[in-house]
């Protein structure tokens, strides 16, 4: 399967860096062919409303975002991992979820992860996943796993936790029901 994997952390080698990494080698390990995108090395723009792309199908911006929705439509498999920043998604992942406007009817049908990570226990990371499902959901993608980076606060903190053996072995089980 085409795995595309989205880190919408601005820490490299960070916790959700490193599950991702952990999910990547999984799917590897199981022949699929993955990709991961970390958002800190793109240039996304906001969203400017304007609806061109209703008209067009693209976004009138030209940006990293061309690139990267062509790879959201092409996968089968979608991953989209970030750190919690006041209880939801960083504000990365979210203007790249906006920006996801001119293809949001023709990304439907996915297997879709969600991994979260936050210095809370899971309670507080609920809003977070909670918010991603929903999106993904309403793309009429399918949430097969939210995998929880709890209790991580410090770069690094996620190694030797349950979570990354949960992230590797969900890569590792892709497709499998
Ligand atoms: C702006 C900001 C807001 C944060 N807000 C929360 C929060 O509401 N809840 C939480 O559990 N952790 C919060 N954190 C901590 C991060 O989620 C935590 O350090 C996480 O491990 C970072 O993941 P990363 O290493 O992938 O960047 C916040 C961190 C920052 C920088």
């Amino acid at each position: 399967m085409r795995v595309l994997i989205v880190n919408g952390s601005p820490r490299a080698k960070g916790n959700s860096d490193l599950l991702c990494d952990a999910f990547l080698r999984g799917a590897q390990e199981a022949g699929h062919q993955v990709e991961k995108i970390s958002l800190r090395d793109k240039v996304v723009h906001p969203c400017r409303a304007c609806y061109a792309c209703f008209q067009t199908g693209a976004c009138v911006q030209k940006d990293d975002m061309a690139d990267l929705l062509a790879k959201v439509e092409a996968a089968e498999v979608l991953v989209l991992a970030s750190p919690t920043y006041f209880l939801t998604m960083s504000g990365q992942m979210k203007g790249f979820i906006d920006r996801l406007l001119p293809k949001w009817q023709g990304l439907s049908g996915k297997d879709a992860y969600i991994i979260v990570t936050g210095h809370d226990g899971r309670q507080g990371l609920r809003r977070n996943a909670e918010d991603l499902a929903a999106i993904l959901e309403n793309l009429g993608d399918s949430v097969r796993q939210i995998i929880w980076g709890e209790r991580v606060w410090k770069k690094g903190e996620v190694l030797g936790t349950p979570a990354m053996e949960e992230a590797y072995q969900a890569g590792r089980h892709l497709g499998v029901r």
